[in-house]
Formats: structure tokens, C-alpha cells, sequence
């Protein structure tokens, strides 16, 4: 309920209610937490945005690893994970974020403004990172909803480009108007100064629509086995080759089982840090 959650402008700086802003910051360090700016908010739609917060200078992570994300609720932090969608050498931290409106935490961090403050973990950690995945000669980074925010960092990473020869990231949502990133994967990266010659001809982004209009319709999962994705990129083979082909999955928890049983009736075997093989998975978090 509405009532129980302080409103967002409490965390403005010069807004703290009946907190001050040591008493958030007491708060943040008994937690492990930073209090960190809110730099920069877009809004994709009604029901998804993206935010980026200033980049604490010690906290360091992996591409493709996430942090929790919080805001103050009563005398506790109320967390969620997060993935990072920036890369590990940017000044700022990115995230994309659905909006819930009955999310207890979403529902107050879709109003966030530039200027507020949010906490964020100390600690990143995560699945889809490089160090898991066996080198290969192709990585698919296939992703639904807000999954696509941990292969944005993977894919700026100079390690993923040393690793493999070829890129692909997919992205299924149900409406056209739901692929965010769409601009920056089609475009703005194939301009940027130094990603633009690496990715050259090696990046290919594949987006996928189920229940709207759109040129490739349909779940990644079908297109996959239908043939439709391996003759859409000229791919010989309708299956993944674990020799060659290495996958990172995120998305909803449906999605991923259904990707892991695919995978692995490919001959695919699940990576860890520790054990790297040939996918790894994590759950999109907050949805
Ligand atoms: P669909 O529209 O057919 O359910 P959501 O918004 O529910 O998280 O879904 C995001 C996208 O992921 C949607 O396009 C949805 O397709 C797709 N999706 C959901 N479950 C699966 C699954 N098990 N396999 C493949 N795609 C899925």
C-alpha cells in the first residue's frame, strides 16, 4: 500500500523528510551499501526506463554482473537485483528496470528523478560473466525483457572481443515499442569511435516481436527451432555446436528453462565461475 512507503523525495538531498542525510548514510553503512546520484533517467515506455547513478570510485565489477539497487523504506533498505547494463570501464553505472506498479520497490524507482539518490550493494556478483564460458568462436547472447541489460556491458567488454569471433544478441519482447536499446545496437554502436571497427562485420543484434508487428515475430526459442534464426544469419547449422558456439541466457525464469533444456539436448553444459562450459543463465531480475 501507497502509505507505507515514504515518498521518492525523501531521498532528494535537500528533501530527507524527518531523516537526515547521515542517518541515510548510517543507514547505507551498517548495510554495506553506497548512497549514490541518480545522473541521468529515460523512460522507453509506460512500463520500462533505464536510470544511471554516479559510479562509486571503489567499487569494481565483472561485465555482465549485477548489484542490488535500493531505496530507504521505514528504517531499512528496501533492495532488488539489478544487472549493470554499462561497461565495467564507465564512469556511471546503467540499469533497465520494468515498472511495476504494485512493485514495492518499482513503483517509486520509475519516478526517480536526476538528483535523487539510490543505494546500491557493495558487492557485485553474477553468472554471465566471460570467465565462465570456454573460449569459442561464436557467443549468442540471448535475452527477453530487461535480460538484455547484462549482455550491454558484456558486449562493450574488449575481453568478450578477444575471446570470440563472432557476437549475436538477441531480444524478445511482446511490442515493438519494448526494444529498448534498439537505437543504440542497430546504430549508435556501429558509430562509436572504437566499438564501431571492432564489432565490424562480427556484431549482429536480432530483435524479435511476439505479439505485435515486426519483421522477425515470434519467440527465440520457435525461431530457433523452426530453422528461421540459423537461415536469418546464414548460419549452416539449425543447432548450436558446442565446439563453436557458446550461449549466455536472461530472461524470465519460463524462458531460461526452456533455453537450458534446448542447450543441453544440444550438448551444451552449464559454466561457472569456477568451471567455465559452454552456456551460462540468470534470471532478469526484477519483473
Ligand atoms: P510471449 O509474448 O509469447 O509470451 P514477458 O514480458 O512475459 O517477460 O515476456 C517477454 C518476452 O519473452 C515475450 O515476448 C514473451 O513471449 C517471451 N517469452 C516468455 N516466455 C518465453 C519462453 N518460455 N520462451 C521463449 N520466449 C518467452
Amino acid at each position: 500500500m501507497a502509505e507505507e512507503f515514504e515518498p521518492i523525495d525523501t531521498l532528494l538531498p535537500q528533501a530527507l523528510g524527518s531523516a537526515t542525510l547521515s542517518e541515510i548514510e548510517a543507514m547505507a553503512g551498517t548495510k554495506k551499501l553506497y548512497f549514490q546520484k541518480v545522473i541521468w533517467v529515460h523512460h522507453w515506455t509506460q512500463g520500462l526506463f533505464s536510470f544511471r547513478v554516479e559510479r562509486p570510485r571503489s567499487l569494481r565489477f565483472r561485465s555482465g554482473e549485477f548489484v542490488m539497487i535500493g531505496l530507504k523504506h521505514g528504517d531499512k533498505p528496501l533492495l532488488r537485483a539489478y544487472s549493470i547494463a554499462s561497461p565495467s570501464w564507465e564512469d556511471h553505472l546503467e540499469f533497465f528496470s520494468v515498472k511495476v506498479r504494485e512493485g514495492p520497490l518499482t513503483s517509486r524507482l520509475q519516478h526517480m528523478q536526476v538528483g535523487n539518490y539510490v543505494f546500491v550493494s557493495k558487492k557485485p556478483v553474477g553468472t554471465l560473466i566471460i570467465d565462465a564460458l570456454k573460449s569459442g568462436k561464436r557467443l549468442f547472447m540471448v535475452a527477453t525483457g530487461t535480460g538484455l541489460a547484462p549482455f550491454l556491458s558484456v558486449l562493450r567488454d574488449p575481453e568478450t572481443h578477444e575471446k570470440f569471433e563472432e557476437i549475436v544478441i538477441t531480444h524478445t519482447v511482446r511490442e515493438q515499442e519494448e526494444l529498448a536499446y534498439r537505437n543504440f545496437l542497430e546504430t549508435e554502436i556501429h558509430d562509436d569511435e572504437i566499438f564501431g571497427e571492432l564489432l565490424k562485420d562480427r556484431f549482429t543484434y536480432y530483435p524479435t516481436v511476439t505479439r505485435g508487428e515486426f519483421q522477425t515475430r515470434g519467440r527465440i526459442t520457435n525461431r530457433i527451432r523452426s530453422g528461421d534464426f540459423a537461415a536469418d544469419l546464414h548460419l549452416t547449422n539449425n543447432r548450436f555446436d558446442p565446439e563453436t558456439d557458446h550461449v549466455m541466457v536472461c530472461g524470465s525464469m519460463a524462458f531460461n528453462k526452456e533455453m537450458a533444456a534446448m542447450l543441453e539436448e544440444h550438448g551444451m553444459v552449464e559454466g561457472h565461475n569456477n568451471n567455465p562450459g559452454t552456456y551460462v543463465l540468470e534470471r532478469a531480475f526484477v519483473g
